[in-house]
């Protein structure tokens, strides 16, 4: 049976989603909180980081948007399955980086495929496993895309961050949309101070009753 609760933190790329994991992390334990399971999307368990690596690789550049939708929403049923839902089971808070909402923007909104289609592969993919709380940590896609390019963030180059600037507004006003639409997901403006953002993330966790 289900105990634990399930939070899911979304946003462009660059919105700084790995820091604010690990910083929430820590001030929960802090607070004694030590029930926590963190995790990642696409990814996860090795079988979807298999698929991780085929998404994103930039070699693939001959990926078509559909395919590409499908391996998202396999590599989710892969780690739902068995990460998530074990998790879940033991009581756990389980904080996961990206879920459905990216399909949706990224998937459905950027590269134009419809919504619904999106939402049918999920749903065949996750069933009724909802995210309790979606944490939408918001930032200009310019902001991001900076972020992503300055050497201190450096990072691997993946085959979606090589998306120009269109394709990352587009991801980013329907997230926006998406936090008006949905009473799940709750809007964290990015841009603030490291602290800050953490500090917003537990008020909504608390208002919201997850912890
Ligand atoms: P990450 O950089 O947050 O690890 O995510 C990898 C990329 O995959 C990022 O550009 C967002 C993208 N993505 C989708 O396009 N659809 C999805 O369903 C997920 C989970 C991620």
């Amino acid at each position: 049976m289900q105990t634990g609760k399930f939070v899911t933190i979304e946003g462009p790329d660059g919105a700084g989603k790995t820091t604010v994991i690990k910083k929430l992390v820590e001030k929960l334990q802090d607070r004694g909180f030590n029930h926590i399971f963190t995790t990642r999307e696409p990814g996860g368990s090795a079988i979807s980081e298999q698929i991780r690596h085929v998404i994103l690789d930039v070699e693939n550049t001959a990926m078509d948007a559909r395919t590409e939708a499908l391996l998202y929403a396999a590599a989710r049923r892969q780690h739902l399955v068995e990460k998530v839902i074990p998790a879940l089971d033991e009581g756990k808070l389980v904080i996961c980086d990206r879920f459905i909402d990216s399909s949706l923007a990224y998937q459905g909104i950027a590269r134009n495929i419809p919504t619904a289609d999106i939402w049918a592969i999920n749903h065949f993919a996750i069933e009724d496993y909802l995210p309790d709380l979606t944490l939408l940590i918001d930032v200009p896609a310019e902001v991001g895309l900076e972020r992503i390019y300055t050497a201190k963030n450096q990072r691997q180059f993946d085959r979606l961050d090589q998306e120009g600037l269109d394709f990352h507004n587009l991801v980013r006003n329907a997230f926006l949309a998406f936090e008006k639409e949905e009473d799940r997901i709750v809007l964290i403006n990015g841009e603030q101070a490291i602290d800050a953002v953490v500090a917003d993330c537990i008020k909504e966790l608390e208002k919201h009753q997850i912890i």
